[in-house]
C-alpha cells in the first residue's frame, strides 16, 4: 500500500480556549493536548459545544482568546486550507453529480497536482476503504455505509496531518454503526493517523478511543482513558454519562480517626487513601457491583448490604437489569442472563451486596 501518514502525524495542543458567539460562552477555557497518533474522542450531550471544537482545530470558528497548535505550530491565525488537517463532516458533503473517483480527486485537481499522481492516490485510497470496485457509482448509488467511506476517502487522499470526524457514523443503521467503527479503528491504527472524533455515543467513544474528553456545557469535565472514565470518575455528570450510576446522596462525617458516609438509610465505613473531605458526598457504584439474592446473605464486615422488592426488569440479552427498591433509594442492578436460571420476578424481595470497595465518593 503506497498510501502514507505515518511521518505526517502531528499532535494537537489547546491553551485556554475561550469562545463566544455573541453573548453566549460556547467554549471555557478548554485546555489540552492531543498526541501525534492517538484516537481521541469528545464526548457530550447535545449542545455541548463538540462540533465548534472541532470547527476550531480545523479553523472554521477562531476563539477569542487562546492559542491552537498542529504539532509544534501556532496555527491559531491560519485559514483551515493552510492547517493540513482534513474534516468529514456529519452529512458527508459529496457532490451528487460526480462519480465516487471524481469526488475523491476533486480536491487534488483544484489542488494542480500532476495527473499520474493524483490516479496513483486516488487508487491508493480508493483500495484503502475498499471502494475501488464503486469507483464509477454516484453517490445516489451507494449505501449510506460506503458514501461514509467517500467522505472518509476524499478526506485522507489530500494526506492530512490531523483527521476530524464529526458523529461520522450517526447517518448510520446500528449494525452498520457497529462495523464501521471498527473499520475506523483499524484503518486510524493502520495509517497512524492522529484522529479527532465527535460522537454523544459513549459505546461509540469507548470502542474506538484512546482517550476521551467528557465536555459539558463547553467546559471539559474529564480526560481519560474509558476504563478510567468508567471505573474512576471525577463528578457525577461523568459518573452517568458514561453508563449507568447508583447514586446516594449524603455526608461524611468524621467518627474519631475514621470517616463514614451516611446517607438515608446507609451508613459506610470508609477506608483507603483516597478520602473525601467532610461535607456533602454521593456515593456511586455501578449496576453489576451489587450481587442480588432472593434469600438474606451472611452480612461482611467489607460489604454494605440492602434489602428491597423488585420493581422493574429489562432483559438486555447478556444481561437481566433489575430495579429494586431499597428504602428510599431505587438502585440498578445487572445480572449476567443464563438461560439455566429463573430469572427474578416483580414484587419479589431480595437482598443486595455491595463491597465497600467498589464504590466511588464524589463530591458534587
Ligand atoms: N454559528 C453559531 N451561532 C450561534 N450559536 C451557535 C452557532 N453554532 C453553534 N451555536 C451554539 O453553540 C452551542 C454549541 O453548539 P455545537 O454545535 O458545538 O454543539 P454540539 O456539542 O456539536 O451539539 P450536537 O451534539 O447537537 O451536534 C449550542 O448552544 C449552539 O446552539
Ligand atoms: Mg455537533
Amino acid at each position: 500500500m503506497s498510501y502514507e501518514s505515518r511521518e505526517q502525524a502531528a499532535g494537537v495542543t489547546l491553551e485556554g480556549i475561550n469562545l463566544y458567539f455573541g453573548k453566549l460562552h460556547v467554549l471555557k477555557n478548554i485546555s489540552l493536548s492531543i498526541e501525534p497518533g492517538e484516537f481521541f474522542a469528545f464526548l457530550g450531550p447535545s449542545g455541548c459545544g463538540k462540533t465548534t471544537l472541532l470547527r476550531l482545530i480545523a479553523g472554521f470558528e477562531r476563539a477569542q482568546a487562546g492559542k491552537v497548535y498542529i504539532g509544534k505550530k501556532d496555527v491559531t491565525d491560519l485559514p483551515p486550507w493552510k492547517r493540513n488537517v482534513g474534516m468529514v463532516f456529519q452529512n458527508y458533503a459529496l457532490w451528487p453529480h460526480m462519480t465516487v473517483r471524481k469526488n475523491v480527486s476533486f480536491g487534488l485537481e483544484e489542488k494542480k497536482v500532476p495527473r499520474e499522481e493524483i490516479e496513483k492516490r486516488v487508487n491508493s485510497v480508493l483500495e484503502l476503504v475498499d471502494l475501488l470496485e464503486l469507483a464509477d457509482r454516484r453517490p445516489s448509488q451507494l449505501s449510506g455505509g460506503q458514501q461514509q467511506r467517500v467522505a472518509l476517502a476524499r478526506t485522507l487522499v489530500v494526506q492530512p496531518r490531523v483527521l476530524l470526524l464529526d458523529e461520522p457514523l450517526s447517518n448510520l443503521d446500528a449494525k452498520l454503526r457497529v462495523q464501521m467503527r471498527r473499520e475506523l479503528r483499524e484503518l486510524q491504527q493502520k495509517l497512524s493517523l492522529t484522529t479527532i472524533f465527535v460522537t454523544h455515543d459513549q459505546e461509540e467513544a469507548n470502542t474506538t478511543a484512546d482517550r476521551i474528553a467528557v465536555i459539558n456545557r463547553g467546559i471539559i469535565q474529564q480526560i481519560g482513558s474509558p476504563m478510567e472514565l468508567y471505573d474512576q470518575p471525577k463528578n457525577l455528570f461523568v459518573a452517568n454519562f458514561l453508563g449507568v450510576a447508583n447514586i446516594i446522596k449524603g455526608e461524611i462525617i468524621k467518627d474519631g480517626n475514621m470517616f463514614k458516609f451516611v446517607g438515608d438509610d446507609v451508613v459506610i465505613s470508609i477506608r483507603g487513601e483516597n478520602t473525601p473531605e467532610p461535607g456533602p458526598c454521593s456515593a456511586v457504584f455501578r449496576p453489576q457491583n451489587l450481587v442480588i439474592r432472593k434469600d438474606t446473605f451472611e452480612e461482611k464486615p467489607s460489604s454494605i448490604t440492602f434489602t428491597g422488592k423488585v420493581i422493574h426488569r429489562e432483559f438486555l440479552g447478556n444481561i437481566i437489569r433489575y430495579s429494586v427498591r431499597a428504602g428510599s433509594h431505587v438502585l440498578s442492578v445487572d445480572k449476567p442472563h443464563l438461560r439455566e436460571e429463573k430469572p427474578l420476578e416483580i414484587g419479589h424481595l431480595v437482598t443486595l451486596q455491595l463491597k465497600s470497595d467498589q464504590i466511588v465518593f464524589l463530591k458534587d
